[in-house]
């Protein structure tokens, strides 16, 4: 939606630490974060094809050591999602990325002017941790908002309960439950100033 709209002035918000890290690397590091990310794909793609797998998980388990606020993380971030199975995020209850390899032989083609231009599109948006709910308090009458959340099922009453062991996102303690997605619906929460 971001880049459709390329709005001049937005805010972009998330609960996960790590993908807030990335938004702001390709925002105010894009040069080093695809310099990294080139140098995780020049490596995959020099490893043989029966060690791919353990290049996946030594990269998956490096990730997990790292800080969400890392230039690291951001590389993990982007790397995981391109060799991982289905593009999947995922945490178990400990909160380690657990998404299994994607089984690829070649790491899909990086493309720098992506991210530079991306970049200079995300040079007037404040990027923020924070929930829906935290998020909208500052919006105000005329604002466009945009929620981008995790397929919750329509009677979903799951606020961060830990990990159910399954495969989406309501699965896997989700902080967002009925009563954020009853706020987050109710448009009377973008309250005039
Ligand atoms: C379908 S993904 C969209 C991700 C992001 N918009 C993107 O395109 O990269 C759903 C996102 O909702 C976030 N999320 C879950 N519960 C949230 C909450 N209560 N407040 C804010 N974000 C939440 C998750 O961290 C996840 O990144």
């Amino acid at each position: 939606m971001f880049l459709h709209l390329e709005p001049s002035r937005a805010q972009i918000s998330d609960l996960n630490k790590r993908l807030i890290g990335f938004y702001k690397h390709v925002r105010d590091l894009p040069e080093e974060l695809v310099n990294g990310i080139q140098g995780v794909a020049t490596r995959f793609n020099a490893t043989d094809m029966d060690d791919k797998k353990k290049f996946y998980l030594g990269l998956r388990s490096d990730f997990n050591e790292t800080n969400p606020d890392s230039l690291d993380s951001s590389i993990g971030v982007y790397s995981l999602n391109k060799l991982c199975f289905n593009g999947l995020y995922r945490e178990n209850a400990k909160g380690l990325y657990n998404v299994p390899f994607g089984q690829k032989r070649t790491f899909p083609e990086v493309n720098p002017e992506d991210f530079f231009e991306i970049s200079g599109l995300l040079q007037s948006t404040e990027i923020i941790h924070c929930t829906f709910s935290e998020a909208l308090k500052s919006a105000v009458s005329g604002d466009f908002v945009y929620f981008d959340p995790p397929y919750v099922p329509l009677e979903g009453t799951l606020i961060r309960t830990g990990n159910a062991g399954g495969s989406r996102p309501w699965e896997q303690g989700w902080r967002y439950g009925k009563p954020e997605t009853e706020r987050v619906a109710d448009c009377s929460a973008l309250h005039p100033r």
